[in-house]
């Protein structure tokens, strides 16, 4: 079974995905990590935002892959060909490049192919912008998740200082997830927009916890 969760950046996708994948014992898939590793690698090796070709190479040769802490089941370590890069890809300069490396068309092809491998392999919560209309439009369960920008900005700083990245400016984060946005929802190549038969579920003042049990009741009543 695949559960598809799409949304913008900040909606809570990361922390409901993960925790519903706890609860069913699904796998969970980050697919923005997976952007945000073909950014770090690009800015690592000088190659320019705008070389669509040269970032689609990192895509199809460098190893993307995920690795769990200590006993926990839900992967949150991200590797590329072996360097780990679980804090370097959550910059605000990653935040800044990972918009056009992921409106790459090569980049796209080469990472949604492995998404779907990846996927197809078990059961998966998979969370990203385009899972429940490009990567798997068979999903079982699609959920469209948002929440207000103000709201979204606010959980982006707090998650910062939470994974001990340290403290980053509210303005400047708002201006850039309405930028990121923006850019995400008026490329040409799969834009964020929500399936059209996804649930859509609007996070802003809700307990996260009542999310998450929402999502795993949906799922369970397909199984
Ligand atoms: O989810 P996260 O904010 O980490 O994603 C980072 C960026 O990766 C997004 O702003 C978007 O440009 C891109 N992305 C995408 N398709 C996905 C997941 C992420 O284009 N499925």
């Amino acid at each position: 079974m695949i559960i598809a969760i799409d949304g913008p950046s900040g909606a809570g996708k990361s922390t409901v995905a993960k925790a519903v994948a706890k609860k069913l014992d699904f796998s969970c898939l980050d697919t923005g990590a997976m952007y945000r590793a073909v950014a770090w690698q690009a800015l690592s090796d000088g190659v320019a935002l705008d070389d669509e070709e040269a970032l689609g190479r990192i895509a199809c040769e460098k190893n993307i892959e995920f690795g769990h802490a200590d006993g926990d089941p839900v992967p949150k370590r991200v590797f590329i060909d072996g360097i780990e890069v679980t804090e370097a890809i959550r910059t605000a300069e990653i935040d800044k490049a990972v918009s056009p490396v992921s409106a790459a068309k090569p980049v796209r092809e080469a990472l949604v192919a492995q998404q779907q491998r990846i996927g197809r392999a078990g059961n998966y919560v998979v969370e990203g912008r385009d899972i429940g209309t490009v990567v798997f439009p068979e999903a079982e369960v699609k959920v469209f998740l948002t929440a207000s920008d103000e709201e979204r900005a606010h959980r982006r700083v707090r998650q910062n200082v939470d994974r001990g990245i340290g403290s980053i400016d509210y303005g400047e984060v708002l201006a850039d997830l309405q930028r990121r946005d923006e850019h995400d929802s008026t490329r040409a190549t799969s834009p964020l927009k929500p399936a059209d038969d996804a649930v859509h579920i609007d996070s802003t003042g809700s307990y996260i916890e009542d999310v998450i049990e929402r999502i795993c009741e949906m799922a369970r009543n397909k199984m």
